[in-house]
C-alpha cells in the first residue's frame, strides 16, 4: 500500500479504469460473483441488439428496474476519493465500463463511459439521443418522430463508441499510474487497455476484493473493498 501510494503521490498523469465493483457497495449488483446480475439473467435475453429487436418490453423493463436501483443509490468513498484524485493530478482520466453515472453524481469530470450511460436514450429510427433520468420510464419510450428509443448502453456484440474509445486508449499510453478498480477484466476490448498500459510502461496497481486474471501481470494488487482502500490509498482521510 505505501509504495503504490507513492506512485500516485509522484504521478503526473493517472488514468483509472472501473468496474462494477466500484459501485457495489452504492448497493448496485455487479455482473459476475455469486450475487451477481448475470447468474440471474441470461445477457442473450437482455443486453444484444438481438434480445432487444426480439422483445424490446422485456428488454426495457430490466432497464427500468436497473435504472430504480441506480437513481436509488448514493456514490460511496470510492466514487469520492477518485474525484478528489482528479482535482489533485495534471492529467487525469478516467475510464469506466459503468452505465450508473455514479462518478459523476460524486463530482469527477473527465469519465469515459467506454460502455454508454444508463441514462442516455436513442431512437432506433432518426438515431437521435438525449437524457432521461425518469423512473420508472413509461414503456416503451419513444423518440419526437414516434420512433421507439432504446436504452444508450453497448450491448453484447456492439462496437464501443469510436471518440470515447481513442480518448480512452491515448489516456491509457500516456499515463504514469494506471489503476484498476472493481472489474474482472473479463469483457474486451476495456480490460484490453490493462495490457496497453503495461506495453506502454505505467504502474499498474489493481483493487478488488478479489484476485482476478489480470493480477499477475500488475505491479501490485490491493484485495479490499474499494470504499475502503481507495481513500487510504490516495490519503484522501489522512
Ligand atoms: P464484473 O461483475 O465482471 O466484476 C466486478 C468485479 O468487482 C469483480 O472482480 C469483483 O471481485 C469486484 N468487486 C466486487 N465488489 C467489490 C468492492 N466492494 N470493491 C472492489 N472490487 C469489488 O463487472 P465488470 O468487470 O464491470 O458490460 O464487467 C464488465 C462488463 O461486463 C460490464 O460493463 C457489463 C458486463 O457484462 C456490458 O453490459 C456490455
Amino acid at each position: 500500500m505505501n509504495e503504490a501510494r507513492d506512485w500516485i503521490k509522484n504521478a503526473s498523469s493517472i488514468t483509472v479504469l472501473t468496474g462494477a465493483g466500484i459501485s457495489a457497495e452504492s448497493g448496485i449488483p455487479t455482473f459476475r460473483g455469486a450475487a451477481g446480475l448475470w447468474k440471474q439473467f441470461r445477457p442473450q435475453d437482455l443486453a444484444t441488439p438481438h434480445a432487444f429487436a426480439r422483445d424490446p418490453i422485456l428488454v426495457w423493463e430490466w432497464y427500468d428496474w436497473r435504472r430504480g436501483l441506480i437513481k436509488a443509490a448514493q456514490p460511496n468513498a470510492a466514487h469520492l476519493a477518485l474525484a478528489e484524485l482528479e482535482r489533485r493530478v495534471r492529467r487525469f482520466a478516467l475510464v469506466t465500463q459503468n452505465v450508473d453515472g455514479l462518478h459523476q453524481r460524486e463530482g469527477s469530470r473527465n469519465v469515459l463511459e467506454v460502455h454508454g450511460s444508463i441514462w442516455k436514450l436513442r431512437c432506433t429510427a432518426c438515431g437521435r439521443s438525449w437524457e432521461d433520468q425518469t423512473v420508472p420510464l413509461s414503456l416503451p419510450p419513444c423518440c419526437e418522430c414516434g420512433g421507439m428509443a432504446r436504452p444508450g448502453v453497448v450491448w453484447f456484440g456492439e462496437s464501443l463508441p469510436t471518440e470515447i474509445w481513442s480518448s480512452a486508449e491515448r489516456a491509457t499510453l500516456h499515463c504514469d499510474v494506471f489503476l484498476v478498480i472493481g472489474t474482472s477484466a473479463a469483457v474486451y476490448p476495456a480490460a484490453g487497455l490493462i495490457p496497453l498500459a503495461k506495453s506502454s510502461g505505467a504502474r499498474i496497481i489493481e483493487v478488488n476484493t478479489e484476485t482476478t486474471e489480470i493480477s499477475s501481470n500488475v505491479d501490485c494488487t490491493l484485495i479490499g473493498p474499494a470504499g475502503e482502500l481507495l481513500p487510504q490509498l490516495i490519503g484522501s482521510n489522512a
